[in-house]
């Protein structure tokens, strides 16, 4: 029985509790519909952490975090922003895929909450960024609508995770695509993840 409340708090580096994680059967029905654990990447020395919500299909099957359609507009806008990916450690919410690429229910994302908040300690990034309304919830405590939260510096709330950390809240690439390439969205996030890098640069 996999218990991340107890497991997440032990490991000393990222690869050390990338290797525990792998392992996780919290979740049940998620443990038994994905392909592989999601864990997130770390270049060594990155100075930013990007939080998604959950793994999609290219996810779990690559075991790497936003290599789907999302991600290559993330990638692109990143390497725009002046951070390339090759800079930034990048996780989600859940670590699993949630079958069919439902929401995650409220009780997933408390279980797996150790592993993020124990990333976000292992990392100690300068500043934390949020892609979309999920990981803006988990990362502020309560729900939040993005236009209003984005934009500017806010603090992280999750306890373990280092509260008061530099957050920015942002649309996730994918919702930001539904409003095109010239749509608002797009622009907020390009801007947002601008943000992002100043941060990381100081
Ligand atoms: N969407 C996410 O939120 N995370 C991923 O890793 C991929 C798509």
């Amino acid at each position: 029985m996999t218990r991340p409340d107890e497991l997440a708090p032990r490991a000393r580096t990222w690869p050390e509790l990338a290797a525990v994680a792998t392992r996780c059967v919290a979740c049940p029905e998620l443990a038994a519909a994905r392909t592989q654990v999601v864990v997130g990447t770390w270049p060594p020395g990155a100075r930013a952490l990007l939080v998604g919500e959950a793994p999609g299909a290219r996810e779990d099957e690559t075991g790497v975090p936003f290599v789907g359609r999302a991600g290559g507009l993330l990638d692109e806008l990143l390497a725009d922003a002046g951070l390339p990916r090759e800079r930034v450690a990048v996780a989600n919410v859940l670590k699993c895929r949630p079958p069919g690429n439902r929401k995650p229910t409220r009780e997933e994302i408390a279980r797996c909450t150790p592993w993020l908040a124990r990333q976000i300690a292992l990392v100690d990034p300068l500043v934390v960024g949020v892609l979309g309304g999920t990981a803006a919830a988990w990362a502020l405590g309560r729900q939040v609508r993005i236009a209003e939260a984005r934009g500017r510096v806010l603090e992280l709330a999750v306890s373990d995770g280092g509260t008061g950390r530099p957050l920015v809240v942002t649309y996730h690439p994918a919702a930001a695509a539904r409003f095109g390439r010239y749509g608002g969205p797009m622009a907020a996030l390009r801007e947002d993840l601008r943000l992002v890098a100043e941060l990381t640069a100081r």
